[in-house]
């Protein structure tokens, strides 16, 4: 049991660079909070920081109540699970579950127990002979996690777990680690730039950029109602279409001088998510949607839906329908979208 609270936590490495520049995130107990953002944008430095393997230039960290800032990460009761899984190689699976342990000073029965039950949950119990090269990359990450686990600790910690793995291992991993995370109630931070990855696993999603917290919240009410065009571009793939508005004396235009009447005060930037968005032939929006006359220039189809790459108001937009196109490259039709389902952004990219 353990929560995680991040007050205005700063980092300044040497050399001047200002990795982290005053983030502030409340972990409940038990839940999985998932920090995503682009590369650099200090993902990482702030899970160093609440492992303690990085020293924290301002702010406060707390674990449980209890502020750990001059607490070394030992003593912090957290395990952290890291990208590259860094297992002793010359140690045998069994080893490299007990290692941490077995520094601790555990007896020999308590270990084996813990080891052979973890190992039971993640379904390594054939392997614990085995050492880490003989073994996939999906079984070496399920060790890393083992040996996180084994510790039974008050808060695990995961830096890009699974981006060393297949897209399709990746997919099973992502479910493994929710269903563990769940069934232990163990409290997680979780770094990834992912945003699938993100969105499935969150209890918590913080979108960051820049050394900042652009948006926290549930994934879906992130995803249904981003904070910025930051975050609209971030979450959700492929990305939310962005237009840019321009104000003229009959209102707001796109740059193609399309009028967008529905267009409130203030907004510069109009967003329509491609999964929002419809293509329509002859046929006029229900009142108040949008409605742009298009050319389809390009179509893929994946299966299960196929995407239109549309030039429609000046602009490029894609928009995602399931199964088959229902156009074809060169027609024009309508670019459709329901009013409830437009974005609208100020000139700071800020939602209005
Ligand atoms: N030890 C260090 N010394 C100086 N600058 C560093 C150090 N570690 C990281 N940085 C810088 O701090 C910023 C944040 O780095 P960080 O590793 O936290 O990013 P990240 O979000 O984890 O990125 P990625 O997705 O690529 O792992 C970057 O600009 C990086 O270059
Ligand atoms: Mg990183």
């Amino acid at each position: 049991m353990a929560t995680v609270d991040l007050k205005d936590v700063k980092k300044t490495y040497a050399g001047n660079v200002v990795a982290v520049k005053g983030v502030s995130i409340a972990v409940p107990d038990g839940q999985l909070c998932v920090l995503v953002g682009p590369s650099g944008c200090g993902k990482s430095t702030l899970l160093r920081m609440i492992a303690g393997l990085e020293t924290i230039t301002d702010g406060t960290v707390s674990i449980d109540g209890k502020v750990v800032n001059t607490i070394g990460p030992a003593e912090r009761d957290i395990a952290m699970v890291f990208q590259n899984y860094a297992l002793y190689p010359h140690m045998k699976v069994y080893d490299n579950m007990a290692y941490g342990l077995r520094n601790r000073g555990m007896g020999k029965d308590e270990i084996d127990k813990r080891v052979r039950e973890t190992a039971k949950i993640l379904e390594l119990g054939a392997l614990l002979e085995r050492r880490p090269r003989e073994l996939s990359g999906g079984q070496r990450q399920r060790v890393a996690m083992g040996r996180a686990i084994v510790r039974s600790p008050k808060v695990f910690l995961f830096d890009e777990p699974l981006s060393n793995l297949d897209a399709k291992l990746r997919g099973q991993m992502r479910v493994e680690i929710k269903n563990l995370q769940r069934t232990l109630g163990v409290t997680s931070v979780y770094v990834t730039h992912d945003q699938l990855e993100a969105m499935t696993l969150a209890d918590v999603l913080v979108v960051m950029n820049g050394g900042l917290v652009e948006q926290v919240g549930n994934p879906l009410d992130i995803y249904e109602k981003p904070a910025s065009t930051f975050v609209a571009s971030f979450i959700g793939a492929p990305p939310m279409n962005l237009l840019p508005l321009t104000d003229s004396a009959n209102g707001a235009t796109l740059s193609d001088g399309t009028a967008v009447p529905q267009a409130p005060k203030g907004a510069a930037i109009l967003g329509v998510r491609p999964e929002d968005a419809d293509v329509a032939v002859g046929a006029a929006a229900s009142a108040g949607g949008l409605s742009l006359p298009a050319t389809v220039e390009g179509v893929e189809p994946v299966g299960a839906e196929s995407f239109l790459y549309c030039a429609a108001g000046g602009q490029k937009i894609i928009v995602r329908v399931s199964g088959r196109s229902p156009a074809n490259p060169g027609d024009t039709l309508k670019v459709v979208a329901k009013a409830e389902k437009l974005h609208w952004f100020d000139t700071a990219g800020k939602r209005v």
